[in-house]
C-alpha cells in the first residue's frame, strides 16, 4: 500500500463513472482505460453507448481493433464477433456453435447530464436513479459552460485533495480565483451522507478577477466557498456571492446572490493517471454565450494551473525518501479519504489498513 494513499490500492467500484461527454462517441470504436480495465465504446444502431471489455477471448487482440457490424464489434484477427452483452455471436469456423465461453464483460451504460457514464461494478447493482442529480439543468434561467475534458497524470484523490482545498486558489489562481481573504480566513468541514464539504465565508472584499465583471454588485461583496466532493470522486464546487452585507453564515440565501456551482467528474484511468470532466452552471446570464465561453476559457487556464500542479505533486511524492505533512486545510481531503478507504474495504471485505 503507498502509505500516502492510506486504503486506496484499488477503487471503489459499485458507481458511475464518467467516460467521456455524450457526444464523444459514435459509430467507431473507441478503447478507454477506467480503473484499470481497459474498455471499448460504441454506440449501437439505436445511439445506445455498448461498453464492452477490450480484449478478444481468443488471442487477447484489443477489440477497438476490430470493426461495428450492425449493433455488433467484430474481432479484426478471426472476426469473433460480440452483441451489445459481450456475448458471442458469431465464431469462425463453426458458425453453428460458437463457443460459449468466448463471452467478453459488458457494463452497464447511461446518457446524462451531456455525459456518459459507466457502472463498473457488479451488473445486478446498477442503477441510473443513483447518478448525480444536477438541480437546475433544465431551468432556462441558469446558464452552462461548454463542457470540458482534461486529462492529468496523477492519482485522481490528488485532485480530489485539490477540489476540497478553497485555500490553493490564493497560490496557484492568481488570476482567477485568488482574491481577499482565501489565504487565511479558517474554514468549516462538514460530513454529508456519501461526502464531505469545506466551506467558508469571506466577507466584505472585492471580489476575484474571474468574477468581477459577471457581478451586478460591487465594489465589495460577501463571498463563499463551498466545496463539496462526493463518492466516488464527484465535486462540486459552489460560489456565491452577495452583495456585501446580505451573505454570512446561518443567513438565508440572499435573492440578490449570484451562484455558479462548477461540477467536476473525476474517473481514474490507474494509479496514476486521472480522467477530468467539467462544467460550470450559474443563475444569471443564461443566454449569454460570450460570457458562458469566456467562463469556460479562464476555468480551463485555472484547471491547467491545477494540473501543472498536482503532476509534479505525483512526481514529489513518488520519488520522496522522507515523510510528507498533512496542514489543517488538508482535513477535509482526509476525511474523503477515510470514506473512500472504508467505502473500498465494504466492497472487498477487507478493513482499511489505517485512519489518515
Ligand atoms: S484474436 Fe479475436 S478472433 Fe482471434
Ligand atoms: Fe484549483
Amino acid at each position: 500500500m503507498r502509505p500516502d494513499l492510506a486504503g486506496t490500492d484499488g477503487y471503489i467500484r459499485n458507481c458511475w463513472y464518467v467516460a467521456g461527454r455524450s457526444e464523444d462517441f459514435g459509430r467507431t470504436l473507441t478503447a478507454l482505460t477506467m480503473l484499470e480495465d481497459e474498455v471499448v465504446i460504441y454506440r449501437d444502431t439505436k445511439g445506445r453507448a455498448v461498453v464492452l471489455e477490450d480484449s478478444c477471448p481468443h488471442r487477447k487482440l484489443p477489440l477497438s481493433r476490430g470493426s461495428i457490424e450492425g449493433d455488433h464489434v467484430v474481432c479484426g484477427y478471426h472476426g469473433l464477433t460480440f452483441d451489445c452483452t459481450g456475448e458471442c455471436v458469431i465464431a469462425p469456423t463453426q458458425l453453428d456453435n460458437p463457443p460459449r465461453r468466448a463471452a467478453v464483460r459488458s457494463y452497464p451504460t447511461s446518457d446524462r447530464w451531456g455525459f456518459l457514464w459507466v457502472w463498473m461494478g457488479d451488473q445486478d447493482k446498477a442503477d441510473p436513479a443513483q447518478i448525480i442529480d444536477i438541480p437546475n439543468f433544465d431551468n432556462a434561467e441558469w446558464g452552462k459552460t461548454p463542457k470540458g475534458a482534461v486529462s492529468m497524470t496523477c492519482h485522481y484523490l490528488y485532485i480530489i485533495d485539490n477540489l476540497l482545498d478553497p485555500s490553493h486558489v490564493a497560490w496557484v489562481h492568481l488570476t482567477s480565483f485568488a482574491g481577499a481573504g482565501t489565504d487565511n480566513r479558517p474554514l468549516d468541514i462538514e460530513e454529508i451522507d456519501g461526502g464531505v464539504i469545506v466551506s467558508r465565508w469571506i466577507l466584505a472584499e472585492p471580489p476575484p478577477p474571474y468574477y468581477e465583471n459577471m457581478l451586478p454588485f460591487g465594489p465589495t461583496c460577501d463571498r463563499k466557498q463551498h466545496y463539496e466532493c462526493r463518492l466516488p470522486a464527484t465535486a462540486i464546487n459552489m460560489s456565491v456571492y452577495t452583495p456585501a452585507g446580505e451573505g454570512g453564515s446561518g443567513k438565508p440565501q440572499s435573492p440578490n446572490a449570484f451562484v455558479n456551482i462548477s461540477y467536476n467528474f473525476i474517473t481514474p484511468i490507474d494509479a496514476t493517471s486521472s480522467m477530468y470532466f467539467w462544467f460550470q452552471h450559474r443563475n444569471m446570464h443564461a443566454t449569454d454565450t460570450a460570457l458562458s465561453d469566456q467562463m469556460f476559457a479562464g476555468a480551463k487556464m485555472a484547471f491547467q494551473e491545477d494540473k501543472d500542479v498536482l503532476e509534479q505533486v505525483q512526481i514529489g511524492m513518488d520519488k520522496r525518501k522522507g515523510g510528507y505533512l498533512n496542514l489543517g486545510l488538508d482535513a477535509g481531503a482526509m476525511r474523503f479519504r477515510n470514506r473512500v478507504a472504508r467505502t473500498i474495504a465494504g466492497e472487498t471485505n477487507t478493513s482499511p489498513e489505517r485512519d489518515a
